[in-house]
């Protein structure tokens, strides 16, 4: 079972550049391009959220357009840059989009794999949260699940990232807490994927140190490391790209951070072309 995920589409309106500087929808048709060619190809992509923008309505159209390319069934997870009501206007035939009226919460199985999506949005913030209703939704789904390798995928991370900048906009620490204390009673937890940091970072569930959680670069720019104290935040262009979680019988999920051409390569280890 391969997974792949995209995360922090950041899709403008036609002529419109994210931070004044990056077109996403063709970091996005690049990316999708690059998945299609995938060998073997992935059974799923899950988008981690930040599809869109600004929020303006009709950045979905452009979304829904750039995806149109994309050979392999898609799911989608909402960020602090979406709006619900405007990602399920845009996808009605994405049924997991309406089986929650509230949040943009669903169960995907995935052959032997189930995918829990959680929405941490909490408008107007930034940053997220996970309220008793989310919450008890998580827990009663992951006793449905029970004994099934279960990946959970969030938009906002459930741990401090040291990027001082990108932590005053995280999970609140009503939701970090509650979130450790219902994935702590569970043990098919096989790991929790997030976006929102446009960067790949590892680290332990914050208050469950068993249970590995993950982000993953953008497709399209990415959050600059700034690591001192203080460090004002600011984005570069360091390469797109997208994780491939793999799952296998014994083995469990593996993550592998792929990249967004062009690059050289790949070449036999004695230089020549592959
Ligand atoms: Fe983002
Ligand atoms: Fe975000």
């Amino acid at each position: 079972m391969l997974l792949c995920q995209i995360t922090d589409l950041h899709i403008t309106r036609p002529g419109m550049l994210a931070c004044g500087r990056v077109d996403t929808a063709r970091a996005l048709r690049n990316a999708i391009a690059t998945i299609n060619r995938w060998t073997p190809r992935p059974d799923a992509v899950i988008a981690t959220g930040d599809l869109i923008d600004t929020p303006h309505l009709s950045e979905y159209e452009v979304l829904r357009a750039c995806l149109a390319d994309l050979e392999i069934p898609l799911y989608l997870g909402v960020g602090n840059h979406d709006h619900r009501e405007g990602l399920r206007d845009a996808f009605p035939e994405h049924a997991y989009l309406h089986t929650n009226d509230t949040f943009v919460q669903y169960r995907a199985d995935l052959g032997p794999l189930t995918v829990l999506t959680l929405d941490t949005q909490d408008p107007p913030s930034a940053g997220g949260h996970l309220c008793e209703a989310r919450l008890a939704w998580l827990d009663a789904q992951l006793h449905a699940c029970e004994g099934r390798p279960t990946i959970i995928a969030m938009h906002h991370p459930p741990f401090d990232t040291g990027i001082e900048f990108m932590d005053g906009y995280g999970l609140s620490a009503a939701g970090r807490a509650g979130f450790a204390q219902v994935v702590s009673q569970h043990r098919h937890i096989e790991r929790v994927i997030c976006g929102h940091l446009h960067r790949s970072i590892h680290a332990s569930v914050e208050g469950a140190p068993g249970i590995m959680a993950s982000t993953c670069v953008s497709t399209a720019h990415q959050i600059t490391l700034g690591l001192a104290a203080g460090a004002p935040g600011s984005v570069t262009l360091e390469p797109p790209g997208f994780a491939m979680h793999l799952w296998q019988p014994g083995a469990g999920v593996r993550t592998h951070l792929a990249y967004v051409g062009p690059h050289a390569g790949p070449f036999s280890f004695d230089g020549e072309p592959r």
